[in-house]
């Protein structure tokens, strides 16, 4: 069994955006820029928009944090997007989700310019990724492509079960493992809270990928052995032993599991630091306008 060192692939790969930074600087060539817009103050948001503005330091990108409280208006969101569209020193930007009830998410995500939509959330940028075009690709199935790339998994002919159907992680990831392309090639299924027995589905799968959300979900008893196993999860359980009060607890219960696998990501450590790197990598993308003019 392979642990997949996700935070040592991510360092990696941020030094190498570093080192083509450098040269765009010493060529003459303008700083990449990302911005961030971040509403109220979830522990959760707060802490994944401190790791993207430490990890714009490391590439040696320019960023700016927008900061608004919890009551800001749509009207006042859909404003800073129009802003954010036109200010030409801005390469890329985000806006962290989830955001408040009375904000409605689509309406904010479709007013960011898909030019400028380095989280690929944008329904272009969808669109696109589905059909196999170039795009802005949401960073986590991104970030997972990069990780199967980087330890040389064969993915060509093979089975991959994705539990979980979220817009960020689950379809994405899904579509992106079936296209003709390597990584990709896969025989895809997709299980959600609507399948009965999941479990029938997960032990066929010679790459499992959980991304549903629910602590420790994947048991041993629903992975094959020799199986390469993604964990996406990222939930906050409280852990009195902790300063901070909690722990992160992945989707899988790595303890059984791992021993099974042949490769296996942790959490932390396996695919949260590559989620933030290919937000870097797309925000190089569109410093150096690769994928849109
Ligand atoms: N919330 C959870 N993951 C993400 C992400 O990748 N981007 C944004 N903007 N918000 C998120």
């Amino acid at each position: 069994m392979q642990i997949i060192d996700g935070k040592q692939v991510a360092e990696q790969i941020k030094q190498e955006i570093a080192a083509e930074v450098q040269q765009i600087i010493a060529r003459g060539g303008k700083r990449p820029h990302l911005a961030g817009v971040l509403v109220g103050h979830d522990g959760g948001s707060e802490s994944y928009m401190s790791s993207k503005v430490k990890a714009c330091e490391q590439c040696g990108f320019k960023s700016s944090l927008l900061r608004y409280e919890e009551d800001v208006t749509e009207q006042q969101l859909l404003d800073t997007i129009t802003k954010l569209n036109r200010d030409d020193d801005v390469d890329g930007f985000i806006v962290q989700l989830p955001l408040p009830r009375h904000i409605n998410e689509q309406r904010i995500i479709e007013a960011i310019d898909y030019r400028k939509d380095v989280d690929g959330f944008h329904p272009i940028n969808v669109g696109r990724l589905s059909i196999g075009l170039p795009c802005f690709r949401s960073a986590t199935p991104a970030g997972i492509i990069m990780l199967l790339e980087r330890y040389g998994i064969d993915t060509r002919g093979k089975h991959c079960v994705v539990i979980g159907r979220s817009n960020i992680v689950g379809k994405p990831v899904a579509s992106l493992l079936m296209q003709k392309s390597n990584p990709g090639n896969c025989t895809v299924t997709v299980c959600h809270s609507a399948t009965p027995n999941i479990a029938e589905h997960t032990r066929q799968a010679d790459i499992l990928i959980a991304a549903l959300g629910k602590p420790g979900f994947v048991t041993a008893d629903m992975v094959r052995d020799g199986a390469v196993v993604i964990d996406v999860g990222t939930t906050r359980v409280p852990d009195a032993t902790r300063k901070s009060g909690w722990r992160l607890c992945g989707d899988v219960d790595y303890e059984h599991v791992a021993p099974r696998c042949s490769y296996i990501t942790p959490v932390p450590g396996g695919v949260g630091p590559m989620t933030i790197v290919s937000l870097m990598h797309n925000t190089l993308l569109a410093a150096t306008h690769q994928i849109y003019q």
